[in-house]
């Protein structure tokens, strides 16, 4: 990689950072977080290049979900849990009834840094600066607590580490079993159609497991059955965090930003010539962009070059958040385009972020109805371009929330109230979650059939 090092960016043009009080103080954390041990390895990383490029090829589908933004405040083991339960939930059943491999990608370990749309935020005529995620400063609307504090860059790697270990330990201590699938579904979400279809579902993974079995095919002969890998994201937002974590794998001289598996550049970061762009040019990660309804077909060309030269399959994932009504009127143009210079890319669906709206409670909502358009949108347009719909990018949790309104529970706006606790964005809750993992197993069927 030519002209680029882990601190070129510096000097780019950058977005979206927070403006600390001390510039010493943070220096001083920068060092500190470039001695500690890298979250991931590249061999890992390696890993899920590969089985991203069979995406590519149209032999596997992305999952890729969790937090719009992970907190201090809400980090727990039973939080952790019960996301890594939904997200194996809508992987098997994605994996069963859709009889399609599945790339399981967690927003997790690292989601803490979040892109505001102004700097500062005023409330009954008294301007703070604006909340940028708990990397960055704190929720509560006070002077003290919305001053950016470097500390938080170390409390969020030191976090980050601990959740990853214990998404390794689920996923390979026998949590995963798929002989466990009954108890992944969650006493709330038992009471629901989506829960009672999902039981369904577990039973005839039953089913055919004690065939297999009989057949002399079990977890103890075959640890595919007994284990899965869930590997980690997050947008890149927070330069420095990942300069410090952005290691040089000695097997092979490259550069590997090792806070996460697969780091993504946001709708809103992701200027041709500025410092996202330039930061991760140079990882040997895959990468995801975020490309919403201002992007032209020459300029996204322009992106996939600049972030994959080489036209690597498994390197870049284009992740469409056009809005439910948008979607089939901008999509088509792009994926023609990116088709017919022979890029190759993952398509993967957003449907979330394109999709917010504004309560008449003032609570920010999102409506699954909505989201399940803009998710059959995406099918229809690949459908008709003769491309690949390779993935989904979600926000969810495995609380029983109440933020986006619809799905099974009829959430209506009045509901929103009762358990809205997200720190950010509106996030579907398990059911709402199970719901879409079915449509999405539908379809994925119905191509594999055609
Ligand atoms: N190892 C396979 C996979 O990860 C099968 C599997 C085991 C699985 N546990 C799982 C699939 C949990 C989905 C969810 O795909
Ligand atoms: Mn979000």
């Amino acid at each position: 990689m030519e002209n680029w090092s882990p601190d070129s960016w510096k000097n780019n043009p950058i977005l979206q950072q927070p403006e600390y009080p001390d510039s010493e103080a943070v220096r001083q954390v920068e060092t500190e977080l470039a001695k500690m041990p890298p979250l991931v390895f590249a061999g890992e990383v390696r890993s899920l290049h590969q089985q991203l490029a069979d995406v590519t090829a149209g032999k596997a589908f992305l999952l890729q979900g969790g937090d719009c933004a992970e907190s201090f405040a809400e980090f727990s083991a039973t939080n952790i849990r019960d996301t890594f339960k939904v997200l194996l939930q809508m992987a098997v059943v994605m994996t069963f009834a859709g009889s399609c491999p599945v790339v399981k990608v967690a927003r997790i370990a690292g989601q803490y840094a979040k892109p505001r749309s102004a700097g500062t935020e005023v409330i009954d005529g008294v301007e703070l600066p604006s909340y940028r995620g708990d990397i960055i400063n704190d929720i509560s609307f006070e002077a003290a607590a919305r001053q950016p504090d470097p500390q938080r860059l170390i409390r969020a790697y030191h976090q980050a580490t601990s959740t990853l270990n214990l998404m390794r330990a689920f996923a390979q201590g026998g949590f995963a079993d798929l002989h466990k699938v009954h108890q992944w579904n969650q006493g709330f979400v038992q009471q629901s159609p989506l829960g009672e279809k999902y039981q369904h579902l577990a039973d005839q993974i039953d089913d055919t497991l004690a065939f297999m079995e009989a057949c002399g095919i079990s977890s103890d002969s075959v640890p595919q059955l007994r284990e899965t890998t869930v590997y980690t994201s997050h947008e890149a937002l927070l330069l420095n965090y990942e300069q410090a974590l952005t290691r040089q794998d000695s097997l092979t001289n490259r550069w590997y930003d090792c806070s996460a598996h697969m780091l993504w550049i946001g709708d809103r970061t992701r200027q041709l010539d500025g410092a996202h762009i330039e930061f991760l040019r140079g990882v040997e990660n895959p990468v995801g962009v975020k490309v919403g309804p201002s992007m032209k077909p020459d300029e996204l060309i322009r992106l996939i070059d600049a972030l994959n030269p080489d036209n690597q399959p498994g390197r870049l994932t284009l992740i469409s958040r056009m809005g439910a009504d948008n979607i089939t009127e901008i999509l088509p143009e792009l994926v023609r385009r990116v088709k017919a210079e022979g890029r190759e890319v993952v398509w993967s669906s957003d449907p979330m972020h394109g999709n917010t709206i504004k309560a008449s409670s003032g609570y920010k909502t999102r409506s699954v109805n909505s989201i399940l358009k803009e998710m059959k949108g995406f099918f229809e347009v690949h459908r008709a371009e003769g491309t690949y719909a390779g993935g989904v990018h979600f926000e969810m949790t495995g609380q029983n929330v109440t933020e986006c309104v619809g799905g099974a529970y009829q959430i209506t706006e009045e509901g929103l109230a009762d358990r809205y606790h997200t720190h950010c964005d509106p996030r579907l809750n398990a059911d709402q979650a199970l719901e879409l993992a079915f449509l999405i197993a539908d379809t994925l069927k119905q191509a594999r059939q055609r």
